[in-house]
């Protein structure tokens, strides 16, 4: 039995499309798998602890669990929507994975690999809380960058460990934290650090992944802190606190293993257990599929764990390339994001769609970027008007003109070898993991059956020879059965339709070559819909609205010592000219108080010069000074922008020239 798993999605928000890097490929890999006639577990489960979900569910003033169950089902809903179909989804807040990760805890203690140290640790003085990982942020000790407590995520990506992080503040109340003493638990990840060398060096995968990993590996580990003080997560045995979120989560892996054979009647210890050996290297049949983000948790901490604990290891660890939006690196914040729910699935689109658009964008290892324009190409130009125009026109072809019933014993050469080809191509590149040469390989073979049904014109040939013909389309009904099985893996809900037109049932690789008689049972539609520009536009106004809106969001969070950087002001405007030549600027001269400031405004739609003069104004008095049409200001005035209309903010009562703004 094969074991495939994906990274397990933090249950603490919505799918989006950088998640399904990760899940999409995943699952064509095991159609492909099962296509093959390989036994194939095919796991994955919500990651339900940590302290993103913790900090999450205290803001809305819910309960974790609360917030898990809500995200937890949201994620099943969407992965059998776009047909990533898990034979087992778990939850890590479930007993039997408590469990599962007590005793793998206890077998590392067991094994000598767990030991105690006084740390110091960041510390609320007003919450009178220790603040793990997100409840703490700081300056990264790396490279000066803003950071969360254990990850430089904005700077150089560096994990850090509990107490490395500098001038740390409380996410919750905002205060300076302090440093107290506490008594943590380490893992010895120092100890594997040959076994990891070794291990990196023979695992299969891809090798952005191994490459990262074996780099960290030889320029430095430390030992890894793997408890903390928080309530919500796996207990540490025999003490108050629960261990680190990526202690627990991946060992999901096998919890989730476990219960799924419960289901299916397969043994769980087959797979990570039995065979293991002290000091060798027991290759389970264990492929893990995870983003570029997670290389470090993937390739270092969990094969040590796994080792330490006596576990079989990974023998393949397969990692994608970052999710881009629009270009920009994908971010929930900014607004740079493709929700799968909300922009996807309920506007209709089909999931094969955004399949194809995963796989084929670029090579699995690449960074991915999305773009609504891009998708709309590749569906109406590629997978419309190449797969799918020959699809239809020799299956219609042959129902018209024959009732779907054509016969031939005669193949095409070069039909035979062009199907074999894209078949040998597409086997060769799913096995090491090349989702788009796999995916490229079935377009060109429908570019090949285009041009050949093209080239023989069966329009004309079956007004001339109607023998001749039927053995050109029995040729196209072959390529067609070749490319629904070679495309499903990617293309499973259209290529299921697909295969009621023409009768197909199973869906089998060696099937693929096979020289049979190809039916048309059913009347053929085109298995695609076109992609409308309309549609399209309308997608780009909302991610273009999200992202304004994002940065409007963003541009709330000052801080006082930031808003006390300006110098607000009320002013009376004593003097107002228009300025020649502008529609919207007046020059202005503004009594604040100490002196009389030349300030040049756009407000002239909204007013004329003579009734601004003797009006109280806020002014913005340390502007740096500016040339507007050649006219020097040097100051600003605040008004409300009211459909692009400037409507002056002026004191509720008469207040002295100078006064303060605050
Ligand atoms: N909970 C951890 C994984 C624990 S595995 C024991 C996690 N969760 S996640 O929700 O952030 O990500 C789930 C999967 O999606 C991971 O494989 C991750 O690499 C992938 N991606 C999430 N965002 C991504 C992009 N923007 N781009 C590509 N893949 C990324 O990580
Ligand atoms: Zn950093």
């Amino acid at each position: 039995m094969k074991l495939i798993t994906c990274g397990l999605p933090y249950a603490n928000g919505k799918a989006h499309i950088g998640h399904l890097r990760t899940y999409v490929p995943a699952d064509v890999y095991v159609r492909y798998l099962r296509m093959m006639g390989e036994e194939v577990l095919f796991i994955c489960g919500s990651d339900c602890h940590g302290t993103p979900i913790v900090v999450n569910a205290e803001k809305e003033g819910v309960e974790p669990r609360k917030l898990v169950d809500r995200y937890h089902e949201h994620f099943k809903k969407v992965f059998s929507a776009v047909g990533v179909e898990f034979d087992y989804f778990g939850r890590t807040d479930s007993d039997y994975h408590h469990e599962m990760t007590e005793n793998f805890v206890k077998k590392l203690i067991e094994n000598g690999y767990v030991y105690s140290k006084e740390i110091e640790l960041a510390y609320c003085p007003k919450c009178k809380r220790f603040l793990p990982d997100r409840y703490v942020e700081g300056i990264c000790p790396y490279c000066g960058a803003i950071a969360r407590g254990d990850e430089c995520d904005q700077g150089c990506g560096r994990y850090l460990e509990p107490g490395e992080i500098k001038d740390p503040r409380c996410k919750i109340c905002g205060s300076k934290a302090e440093f107290r003493k506490q008594k943590h638990y380490f893992f010895k990840l120092t100890a594997f650090k040959e076994f990891l060398l070794n291990y990196l060096d023979r695992v299969k995968g891809t090798e952005n992944a191994l490459n990262y990993a074996k780099q960290w590996v030889r320029q430095e580990l430390k030992d890894w802190c793997i408890t903390r003080n928080l309530e919500w997560g796996v207990r540490f045995p025999g003490e108050n606190l629960v261990v680190y979120v990526w202690v627990d989560a991946p060992i999901g892996y096998i919890s989730y293993t476990r219960e799924a054979c419960k289901e299916k009647k397969c043994d769980w210890e087959e797979i990570w257990i039995k065979g293991v050996k002290k000091d060798q290297i027991k290759w389970g049949d264990i492929t893990h599929f995870i983003g570029l983000d997670i290389v470090y948790h993937h390739c270092i901490f969990w094969p040590a764990m796994l080792k330490g604990a006596d576990f079989a290891l990974p023998s393949a660890i397969v990692a994608s390339g970052m999710v881009k939006v629009e270009g920009k690196t994908f971010s929930k914040s900014r607004g740079y994001v493709v929700w799968v729910e909300d922009d996807y699935l309920n506007r209709g689109f089909n999931p094969d769609y955004l399949r194809y658009y995963i796989v084929n964008y670029t090579s699995h290892q690449k960074d991915l970027n999305f773009s609504w324009k891009v998708f709309m190409d590749k569906v109406n130009n590629e997978l419309i008007a190449n797969l799918g125009n020959f699809i239809y026109r020799v299956t219609y072809f042959a129902w018209k003109n024959f009732n779907g019933d054509v016969e031939t014993s005669e193949f095409d050469e070069e039909v035979v070898k062009a199907v074999e080809k894209a078949r040998d191509k597409i086997i060769k590149a799913l096995e090491n993991w090349d989702f788009k040469v796999a995916s490229d390989a079935f377009m060109e073979l429908a570019s090949f059956g285009n041009n050949y049904f093209q080239s023989n014109e069966p329009w004309e040939l079956i007004k001339r020879d109607v023998e001749e013909c039927t053995k050109v389309i029995a040729n196209c009904l072959h390529l067609v059965k070749a490319l629904v099985l070679l495309s499903y893996p990617v293309l499973p809900f259209t290529m299921k339709e697909v295969a009621e037109i023409i009768g197909l049932e199973d869906f089998r690789m060696d099937r693929v070559c096979e020289l049979e008689k190809v039916r048309v049972i059913k009347k053929p539609k085109p298995p695609f819909k076109k992609v409308e520009k309309e549609v399209v536009e309308e997608m780009e106004k909302i991610m273009k609205e999200r992202i304004k809106r994002a940065e409007m969001k963003k541009a709330e969070v000052v801080t006082v010592e930031d808003l006390s950087k300006l110098d607000l002001r009320i002013g009376k405007i004593v003097k107002a000219e228009k300025i020649k030549k502008s529609r919207k600027l007046v020059k202005l001269e503004v009594d604040i108080g100490d002196e009389v400031r030349q300030i040049v405004a756009g407000i002239a739609e909204t007013y004329s010069p003579q009734e601004l003069v003797g009006k109280e104004v806020v002014v913005v008095a340390n502007m740096k000074p500016a040339k507007l049409m050649g006219v020097e200001s040097r100051g600003m005035i605040l008004a409300a922008d009211v459909d692009g209309k400037a409507v002056l903010l002026t004191p509720e009562r008469e207040v002295p020239v100078g006064s303060r703004v605050r």
